[in-house]
């Protein structure tokens, strides 16, 4: 990361209070932003969020809501941002089944209000809009996705963040248009990752937080998906990768305004059995329950990203493979379990080691 462009930046960070959020301020922090969040408060208890106490690492914290326009677009005005994150959403594909009405207003209008307040200011340069993987349509071939394919969704979450896409390029091409760049001088791409892992997720149906709380508790992880193959990766890994996108937009502009993948290696796109066996074998004991027959609602069963461009264009690569994402994931947690210190110095600590691995070129 190039700490010239963000030192004394103006962030506006969407879902601060979220778990890729809470990594993003302590990372902004660091390079020395001064970050403005604006989400709901933390929809999870415990969060790291609070745990971690990220709140006074902020310049300024808004608990609202993404879909309150006139909220968001006075925060926006106030604060002036230079960049803008947008994370705030309702990530969760079960969840979506259950409150698929809910899901879309929040990730596509939310997405809609955020692009819509950065035209209410002059200040904003660069707009990295944070998707997913399962953007994609999913025709289950078991080729990782290239940024050009089609897009698509089964369930609710997939087909609102699919629609998040359309809604940005929408924009760019509507407001944020390359052609009078120098009139409005904002570039926007939005940045799709995979499977995220690390220390403080709380999130409900989520294969590691799932295994982890059962392991606390001693007792046996129910694994619902075993064959089902997911792109995993350790959340510092597209949060260096939004980062890195960021600093291309705010300096060289529209010629990265497009969409990005952040994927892992083909070596870490891998079952959910091969996880749920890595973790027990850093955890160092502990058995499993793995369902036969998955009778949940549908899930897809390959889901692949190809991150060919993010590393010839941005110069971004993967740096933790599976295992060291587990194995820091696990450190993170069993440090909070038994409240060994400042959980802040150690998602600094893991955020100064992971930067030293990228340096040294470790994949
Ligand atoms: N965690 C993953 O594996 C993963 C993978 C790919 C993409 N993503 C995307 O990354 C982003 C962050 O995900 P996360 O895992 O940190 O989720 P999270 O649930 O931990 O955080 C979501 C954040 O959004 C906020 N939020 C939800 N609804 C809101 C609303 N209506 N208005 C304002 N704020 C609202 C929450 O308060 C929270 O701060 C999401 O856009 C998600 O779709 C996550």
């Amino acid at each position: 990361m190039n700490h010239a462009v963000w030192s004394g930046r103006r962030v506006f960070l969407t879902g601060h209070t979220g778990f890729k959020g809470s990594w993003m301020v302590a990372y902004l922090k660091r390079l020395g932003a001064e970050v403005t969040g604006y989400s709901l408060a933390p929809l999870t208890d415990p969060s790291l969020f609070i745990e971690a106490n990220i709140q006074p690492l902020l310049a300024n914290h808004h608990l609202a809501d993404v879909e309150d326009l006139a909220t968001l677009k006075k925060a926006m005005q106030e604060s002036r941002p230079e960049i803008v994150f947008h994370m705030a959403a309702q990530p969760l594909v079960r969840e979506s089944y259950v409150k698929p009405i809910e899901t879309f207003r929040t990730n596509v209008l939310g997405t809609a209000n955020v692009l819509e307040s950065v035209r209410a200011v002059d200040t904003v340069r660069a707009v990295v809009n944070v998707t997913t993987d399962k953007v994609y349509e999913n025709p289950e071939h078991a080729k990782p996705f290239l940024e050009d394919e089609k897009l698509g969704g089964y369930d609710p979450y997939s087909a609102s963040k699919a629609c998040s896409e359309i809604v940005t390029a929408a924009y760019r091409q509507s407001f944020f248009n390359a052609a009078s760049y120098r009139e409005h001088k904002v570039a926007v791409a939005s940045a799709r990752a995979g499977n995220v892992i690390g220390g403080g997720d709380w999130s409900p149906d989520r294969l590691v937080p799932d295994l982890l709380k059962a392991l606390l508790k001693d007792e046996k992880p129910l694994i619902r998906n075993p064959v089902a193959v997911r792109p995993w990766q350790h959340v510092l890994e597209p949060i260096s990768g939004y980062l890195n996108l960021a600093e291309k937009l705010f300096q060289e502009g529209p010629a990265f305004a497009e969409p990005f993948n952040f994927g892992p290696d083909a070596s870490d796109m891998q079952p959910v059995l091969k996880v749920a066996e890595l973790i027990l074998e850093v955890w160092g004991k502990g058995e499993l329950n793995v369902q036969k027959s998955p009778n949940g609602p549908h899930e897809a069963g390959a889901l692949l990203l190809d991150n060919t461009k993010a590393k010839k264009r941005l110069h971004w690569h993967p740096v933790w493979n599976l295992k060291t994402a587990l194995a820091r994931t696990v450190e993170w947690t069993q440090h909070w379990h038994q409240a060994k210190g400042n959980l802040m110095d150690l998602m600094s600590h893991q955020i100064a080691q992971y930067e030293k691995d990228a340096s040294n070129g470790r994949g």
